[in-house]
């Protein structure tokens, strides 16, 4: 990986130790090209001219984005963000009073309320598999749930927001596809950060956004949908005149792709940024960008942990870009404060971000910092210095 290159190429790198990839990362000058291209041809032409000139280049985006997580193009539709791709996923099933929603501790916030209403409005059972010991969801007990409970959905974050765990996604998509289970993988902060193949996994749904590791606009996300739901004629709920013909009165015809999923309108401009960016991560690799983003990782959490009064929570997980930490008797979001003056981006987590897991760890709340591919090791020691001078 020719970092300095990477470096060059990223304008945000210059003069900030950026370390809230998980949040969102830095985008590539080629990203910002794209999305500004697209945006000038509108400014001259009009938005639905723009739209009609740039069809091939739309339709060319399909495919880039698919790439990157293994799919085909008409298994994607482009969306707003993870969040809006996920709930256009989950409305599509159709849900009766006392159906089963099988997920983990570690699922994303937003995905565990959604649940909840979902609870509330149709009177559906949620329920969570326990982490084994070590960390992570327990499989061998996910398996036994879904024998028991026979769940209509199966929901499970592969990296959540909160820590570095990776979740054995793949395991639990076998699982679910020897009894038929629809499987809904979020993927948003995974793609972009290590290699993701929607085959391999067996999901028949993923959320992902485009702004994370992925290192596209904000505003941006997609969602892939499995060859198996669209021949079952799965649809979302409020499926819009972009997914589905009017064809009469009484009737629609939803279109046979992905796109059924999608709406009318789209900020094309953050589509082609998506797809700029996601044909960036594959040039650069996935494999090596994991095994960059552990290595950087690793340095951080030692660096932290030798920090007095610093507890780096977690430890038996997988090494993904996600760190988090506590500081004694110091509030995480002032921390976030004060190394931003110093020059380094990161976030903080209140407990409402991860009930299950900061009332597991017994935290109210974390600092986060997230690596990615072009951070250097150098960026990394000044960050543990920055967070030991605050310390002190
Ligand atoms: C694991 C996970 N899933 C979903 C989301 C929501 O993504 P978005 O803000 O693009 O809707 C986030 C955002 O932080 C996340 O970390």
């Amino acid at each position: 990986m020719d970092i300095e290159k990477i470096r060059k190429e990223t304008p945000g790198c210059d003069g900030m130790v950026h370390l809230n990839n998980a949040g969102a990362a830095l985008m590539p000058a080629g990203v910002v090209g794209a999305i500004a291209h697209y945006l000038n041809i509108e400014t001259k032409f009009g938005g639905y001219e723009a739209q009609d000139g740039r069809r091939n280049a739309i339709e060319k985006a399909y495919k880039s984005v698919a790439q990157i997580i293994g799919a085909q193009a008409r298994n994607i539709a482009f969306m707003e963000n993870a969040t809006v791709a996920f709930m256009q996923a989950v409305s599509a099933i159709p849900f009766e009073r006392n159906d089963t929603i099988l997920t983990t501790c570690n699922d994303y916030a937003s995905n565990q309320i959604q649940f909840l209403s979902l609870q509330k409005r149709l009177g559906v059972q949620v329920i969570r598999a326990p982490d084994q010991a070590a960390g992570g969801v327990d499989v061998a007990v996910m398996s036994d749930l879904i024998d028991k409970h026979k769940p209509k959905l199966v929901c499970v974050t592969h990296v959540p927001t909160n820590s570095g765990l990776e979740q054995d996604v793949k395991a639990i998509g076998d699982i679910c596809r020897s009894v038929g289970t629809i499987y809904l993988v979020d993927a948003c902060q995974s793609v972009g950060q290590m290699p993701v193949d929607v085959v391999d996994i067996g999901c028949d749904f993923l959320s992902a956004t485009s702004r994370k590791f992925l290192r596209g606009p904000r505003g941006s996300g997609f969602l892939y949908v499995s060859n198996r739901l669209l021949e079952q004629g799965l649809e979302p709920l409020f499926i819009d005149m972009r997914g589905a013909s009017w064809t009469g009165p009484d009737s629609y015809q939803a279109v046979d792709s992905a796109k059924r999923f999608e709406t009318w309108e789209f900020a094309w401009a953050n589509v082609l940024g998506t797809a700029s960016a996601a044909a960036y991560a594959s040039d650069v690799g996935l494999e090596t960008i994991r095994l960059r983003v552990q290595n950087l990782v690793r340095r951080l959490r030692e660096g932290l942990a030798r920090i007095n009064k610093v507890t780096v929570l977690g430890g038996n997980e997988e090494l993904c870009g996600i760190v988090t930490v506590t500081i004694d008797g110091v509030d995480p979001f002032k921390v976030v404060a004060a190394l931003r003056v110093q020059g380094v981006n990161t976030s903080a987590q209140g407990r409402e971000y991860a009930v299950i897991d900061y009332d597991n760890k017994n935290v109210t709340g974390a600092l986060r910092l997230s690596p990615h591919y072009y951070n250097t090791e150098i960026e990394i020691d000044q960050a543990v210095s920055a967070v030991r001078r605050i310390v002190r």
